[in-house]
């Protein structure tokens, strides 16, 4: 094997997905503690309360706090090199975690025991599906009180349509776990006090599902329902298939408790085993696999100002193929230009480092001036393609933004349009409309504060905003192509004709029954969700 390919199938990244508060961050915390990346459990925690919800802007800024600073999480475990993409939770925000979604080959799913799977996860786990990516999933929170296994499984059958293996298996009724039995190995694992609080791995005692002390321990009922359940599993349950795990058709589930260390190893080291190393991508060009030795890789989120005192810019790129070397010139495809990749940022918790060398699988960050746009394709100049686009997403609210002061245009112009670049809003001109103001597009309310916070605390801007009457956009096109302008269409005036940045015409209209008239009328018109291919 090649470095190249020894460097690769080393390497593991994922996102974890899950509802807020099903604990994504405290197994985050759990497994970078197990990775050595820090010693005690703790810092990501005490900075997501010391940031707890003073108020709705503090709640952004605790966002940004973490999606800013443990962007991704790099540690070494096992032999493998671990990459975690962080999610933020906020459902708002999920734009820009269907983007991080785009850069992992694996997902872990989180559901709380308790609650199961619930709204934000049923979104996330769809955009994964649709990328037939393997989901691993984990069920938190053990150490309560929780729904029934076999419920679990059958929610999880019909909220999200996947069916899945557990690989270990609560004991305990009525919702009530004194640890877990392990199918592959026939053991039993049981909880043992938790003396640190969570801060420190905890000891567990393992038995033979045979050993008497086991049935001892555990008790004669649970001991006998938990006979009852293995059985159940073996002969009905469904057979372990690798080939459907890698299609995303069946999840390996697991169960533990993040907070009291309890199951949380035993899963890391069952991920990182099963999971798949970095996996080809598809181009212009056809598969990029990752062992092919020319270097190319995607921009998958911007941010901005992440030290608002100096307004830098980073670009985050997903290496797909070849080795990464600081310093090395690539040839930025939307740009139609070479760019020299000077100073790569690599993240580790919350210090930056300066890295040399990455491979694919690997994030870095870039310092960016400007260049770069959401899911821009870097590749060498010897080989030119594009990767497939990402996914857009049609925006569903809308309002006129202006500079309260017009004296201070300028900024707002310019950070208006970072914020568009950085996908965190998208951006219209009504036609025929003057300069001073913009239409604003979100697919929800909070990324409207966003950016009126956004502006007023890193561009020095207060802003006017009026919503508009509109929850639906289209991107318009003639059949036989003749350019589409307000005059050309009939019922224009029954919504807003816009024009995205890239000066494609959009209507923006009130519902859909509105858009039925516009099609009925015009009928050569083609209406698209998304900008249409030219
Ligand atoms: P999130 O990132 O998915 O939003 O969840 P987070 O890890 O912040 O966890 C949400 C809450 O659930 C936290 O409690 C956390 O301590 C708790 N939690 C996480 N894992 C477990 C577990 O295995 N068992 C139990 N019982 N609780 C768990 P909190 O009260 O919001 O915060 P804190 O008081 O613990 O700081």
């Amino acid at each position: 094997m090649s470095e190249l390919q020894t460097e690769i199938q080393k390497r593991r990244t994922f996102a974890i997905i899950s509802h807020p508060d099903a604990g994504k961050t405290t197994l985050t915390e759990k497994l970078l503690l197990y990775g050595g990346a820090i010693h005690l459990a703790g810092s990501i925690k005490s900075r997501k309360t010391q940031r707890h919800a003073v108020s709705d802007w503090m709640e952004i800024e605790k966002q940004r706090g973490i999606s800013v600073t443990s962007s991704v999480l790099q540690f070494d475990y096992a032999g493998c090199r671990v990459n975690i993409l962080d999610t933020p939770g906020h459902q708002d925000f999920s734009e820009d975690t269907y983007r991080t979604l785009m850069a992992v080959d694996s997902a872990v799913m989180i559901i709380d025991v308790a609650k199961g799977v619930e709204a934000q996860t049923k979104k996330l786990f769809k955009v994964c599906k649709q990328r037939h990516i393997p989901i691993f999933t984990f069920v938190n929170k053990l150490d309560r009180y929780g729904k029934a296994p076999l419920e679990l499984m059958e929610e999880i059958e019909d909220v999200l349509g996947i069916r899945s293996y557990p690989m270990n298996w609560p004991i305990g009724t009525d919702g009530h776990y004194k640890g877990i039995y392990h199918r592959e190995t026939g053991k039993v694992e049981l909880f043992s006090e938790d003396t640190s609080h969570g801060q420190e791995e905890r000891e567990s005692i393992i038995y033979d599902l045979n050993d008497p002390k086991a049935k001892e321990t555990i008790g004669e009922d649970i001991y006998q329902a938990l006979l009852d359940d293995i059985d159940l599993l073996d002969v009905a349950g469904e057979e372990w298939s690798m080939e459907k795990v890698n299609k995303g058709e069946l999840t390996p589930m697991f169960f533990g408790s993040a907070m009291t260390n309890f199951g949380v190893r035993g899963f890391l080291e069952e991920y990182l085993r099963l999971a798949p190393p970095p996996q080809p991508r598809m181009s212009s060009d056809g598969l990029i696999q990752p062992d092919d030795e020319k270097f190319s890789g995607f921009v998958f989120k911007i941010q901005a100002n992440m030290n608002p005192a100096h307004h830098d810019r980073l670009s985050f790129i997903r290496i797909c193929s070849g080795k990464f070397e600081r310093g090395m010139s690539v040839y930025h495809m939307q740009g139609g230009k070479s760019v020299k990749l000077a100073q790569p940022q690599q993240f580790l918790a919350q210090d930056r480092q300066i890295i040399d060398t990455a491979y694919p699988g690997d994030i870095v960050g870039l310092f960016d001036p400007g260049i770069f746009g959401i899911g821009d394709t870097l590749c060498m100049p010897s080989h030119k393609f594009k990767f497939a686009d990402f996914p857009v997403f049609p925006p569903e609210r809308f309002a006129r933004v202006s500079a309260k002061d017009t004296m201070k245009r300028k900024q707002f112009v310019k950070g208006i349009m970072q914020l568009t670049q950085e996908g965190a809003v998208q951006l219209f001109q009504q036609a025929g409309a003057g300069m001073e103001s913009y239409i604003v597009g979100t697919v929800g309310q909070l990324q409207f504060d966003v950016l009126e916070y956004r502006l007023k605390s890193e561009y020095n801007t207060e802003i006017v905003m009026n919503m508009q009457p509109f929850e639906v956009a289209r991107w318009l096109r003639f059949k036989d192509n003749r350019p589409v302008t307000p005059e050309a269409l009939r019922g224009a005036d029954r919504g807003m004709f816009v024009y995205d940045m890239k000066e494609r015409p959009v209507l923006l209209v009130s519902n859909e029954w509105a858009l039925g008239w516009i099609q009925d009328n015009n009928p050569d018109l083609e209406l698209f969700h998304v900008p249409p291919e030219k």
